[in-house]
C-alpha cells in the first residue's frame, strides 16, 4: 500500500492545494494556522513537520516561529516536496525526502513534531499506526510536544452521515475531475469515514506512550487537533 500512497501523491501533487482549499472552502488553511499557533507556543527551537507534503503546515509554523527556530519539512513524495519548494521562500525551512516510519534522526532531537492531514495515510492497521507514533515519540526530546491535525468524526450521527455523504458524493467526484486521479480521491473517500473519533485517537496516543493528551474538535468534529507530550 505504501507504494500506492506514494503513487497517489505523485498524481495529485499539481492540484493538491487548490482542491483542498476549494473543497473545504478554506477551512484547511484556517485549521493549519490554528494548529500551528497552538503548536508553536513555547515549543523550543527545533521543529519537525512529518508528511509535510506541499509544505502548507511548515509554512504556517514558520509564520509563528521566532528567528532562532529551525523547521524540517519531511515527506516521502518528491513531487509534493517540489511543490513546497516552488512556493514563495519561507524562512527557516529545510526539506527532506524520507519515510516517516524510520525517521533519519537520533533519539530526542526535536522540541516539536507536527503532522497534518496525513495520519490517515499511515493508518493501514492500528498496530502500524502505533509503530509510527512511537517513532515520532522517539525523536522528540523529553517534554517535547506532538501536534496532530486530522479529519475526525462528528459526534452527532446526523452530521457524521452528512459529512461522509459530502466526502463520497462531492469531494470524490470533484477531486477526481480536477486532479485526473481516480485513485487519489477514491483513497481519500475510503479513509476519511473510517478514521478515528477524537476519543479513539487519544487512546491510541496513550497506548503509544504519549502523556498529557488533549483534543480540540473543529467544525463540530469534522476535524480535530490533538496535542500530546513525550
Ligand atoms: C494529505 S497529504 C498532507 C500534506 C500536508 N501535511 C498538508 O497538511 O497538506 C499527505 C502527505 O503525507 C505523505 N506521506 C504519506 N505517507 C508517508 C510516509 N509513510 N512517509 C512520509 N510521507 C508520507 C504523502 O506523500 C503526502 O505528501
Amino acid at each position: 500500500m505504501k507504494k500506492g500512497v506514494r503513487k497517489i501523491y505523485t498524481e495529485v501533487a499539481h492540484t493538491y492545494d487548490f482542491i483542498n482549499h476549494i473543497l473545504t472552502v478554506g477551512f484547511d488553511i484556517y485549521w493549519r494556522k490554528k494548529a500551528a499557533k497552538n503548536a508553536s507556543e513555547g515549543a523550543g527551537t527545533l521543529w519537525l513537520d512529518v508528511c509535510s507534503g506541499t509544505g502548507e503546515m511548515a509554512q504556517s509554523l514558520s509564520r509563528c516561529a521566532g528567528s532562532n527556530v529551525k523547521i524540517i519539512s519531511l515527506d516521502f513524495s518528491f513531487p509534493m516536496l517540489l511543490k513546497a519548494l516552488q512556493k514563495r521562500r519561507v524562512k527557516n525551512i529545510t526539506f527532506i525526502e524520507s519515510e516517516a516510519r524510520r525517521l533519519p534522526f537520533p533519539d530526542a532531537t526535536f522540541d516539536l513534531l507536527t503532522i497534518s492531514f496525513a495520519t490517515r495515510n499511515i493508518d493501514h492497521k492500528r498496530d502500524f499506526l502505533i509503530s509510527h507514533l512511537r517513532e515520532f515519540l522517539r525523536v522528540l526530546k523529553p517534554g517535547g510536544r506532538f501536534v496532530n491535525l486530522e479529519t475526525s468524526q462528528p459526534s452527532s450521527r446526523l452530521l457524521r452521515k452528512f459529512f461522509h455523504f459530502y466526502i463520497r458524493r462531492i469531494v470524490r467526484p470533484v477531486g477526481t475531475l480536477i486532479s485526473g486521479s481516480k485513485a487519489g480521491y477514491s483513497y481519500l473517500s475510503f479513509t476519511v469515514p473510517r478514521f478515528y473519533s477524537p476519543e479513539e485517537f487519544s487512546s491510541l496516543l496513550r497506548e503509544s506512550g504519549f502523556r498529557k493528551i488533549d483534543s480540540q474538535k473543529l467544525l463540530f468534529g469534522v476535524s480535530a487537533i490533538h496535542t500530546a507530550v513525550k
